[in-house]
């Protein structure tokens, strides 16, 4: 096991960025926490491609909508650090909300357009603010020059990217492919709250991204979508929306193109999963 060292504060983290050699490269690897294997296997590939390797653990207030949500989000400090010591030597990010947000905090204002408002943003109102605020804040602090981002959040992806074009920030979005279970269900730390049956059931979500898959040579996208919502409605779970979009715009489509892109959200139980797959090919 390697030395992992951790770091509350932004001037300790800083200081020893700084003595690290200039000609290092530092990838940044961004995360709530409550990691899985699912983020180790992201964290080896960060290892790939940086001499620098950091990870922030913080449970952004500001990107939940829903307070319960929050307060319910699963949370294991000591168990992540352990986690992340095996994988190498990793610089851990753990600050306080008062250190990410200082009075003197200032926030950023982006109009991210449709990128913002549909799916996760028609669902999640002020999400995506508070994931550009928080990352953007992080970047600043790193100054990474990778930064890694698993496609499972595919939405959060096309905001991220947005900024960095917007703002002209000097890091490369690395997308990472998404981890699944042994049966297809995404990873993710809101699995943590999910029982043995409950994730026998949530294996639909992506059984039906497999079949929606299978049936995108068959039919055109608003019959593919009928049958998906018809297999989730037969289900347990309480289906947020299963759209099929464009893998740029994420606008919805009504005709199959390269790389045509379903992204699906619902509930099992109180526990909100979301999942998504490439349809077609580019
Ligand atoms: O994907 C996540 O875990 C979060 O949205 C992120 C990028 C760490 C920002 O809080």
């Amino acid at each position: 096991m390697a030395d992992s060292e951790v770091f509350t504060s932004v001037d300790s983290l800083r200081e020893a960025l700084q003595s690290e050699n200039n000609d290092s490269k530092t990838g940044f690897f961004p995360t709530m926490g409550a990691l899985h294997h699912g983020h180790l296997a992201l964290v080896k590939k960060v290892f790939e491609h940086a001499d620098v390797v950091v990870v922030s653990i913080f449970v952004n207030p500001t990107q939940f909508n829903n307070p319960d949500d929050l307060k319910k989000y699963p949370r294991n400090l000591q168990k992540d650090i352990d986690l992340l010591k095996t994988a190498g030597k990793v610089l851990v990010f753990a600050p306080t909300v008062e250190e990410m947000y200082p009075s003197s905090y200032k926030e950023l204002e982006l109009d991210l357009g449709a990128l913002g408002t549909v799916m996760e943003g028609k669902f999640r109102d002020g999400h995506f603010n508070g994931v550009v605020n928080v990352v953007n804040r992080l970047f600043e602090i790193v100054e990474p020059d990778l930064a890694f981002f698993g496609m499972k959040d595919f939405q959060q992806l096309a905001v991220i990217q947005f900024m960095v074009n917007q703002f002209s920030l000097p890091v490369e979005i690395v997308p990472c492919e998404i981890i699944r279970e042994e049966s297809g269900l995404a990873s993710s730390s809101r699995n943590a709250r999910l029982s043995e049956k409950d994730k026998e059931e949530a294996v639909v979500l992506s059984t039906s991204l497999r079949i929606a898959k299978e049936l995108s040579g068959v039919f055109p996208p608003i019959k593919v979508k009928e049958i998906i919502n018809e297999i989730i409605g037969r289900s347990s779970l309480e289906l947020e929306y299963f759209e099929i979009v464009h893998p740029k715009t994420l606008l919805s489509i009504s005709e199959w193109m390269p790389g045509s892109q379903a992204c699906i959200a619902a509930y099992c139980g109180d526990v909100r999963l979301i999942d998504n797959m490439q349809l077609t090919e580019f």
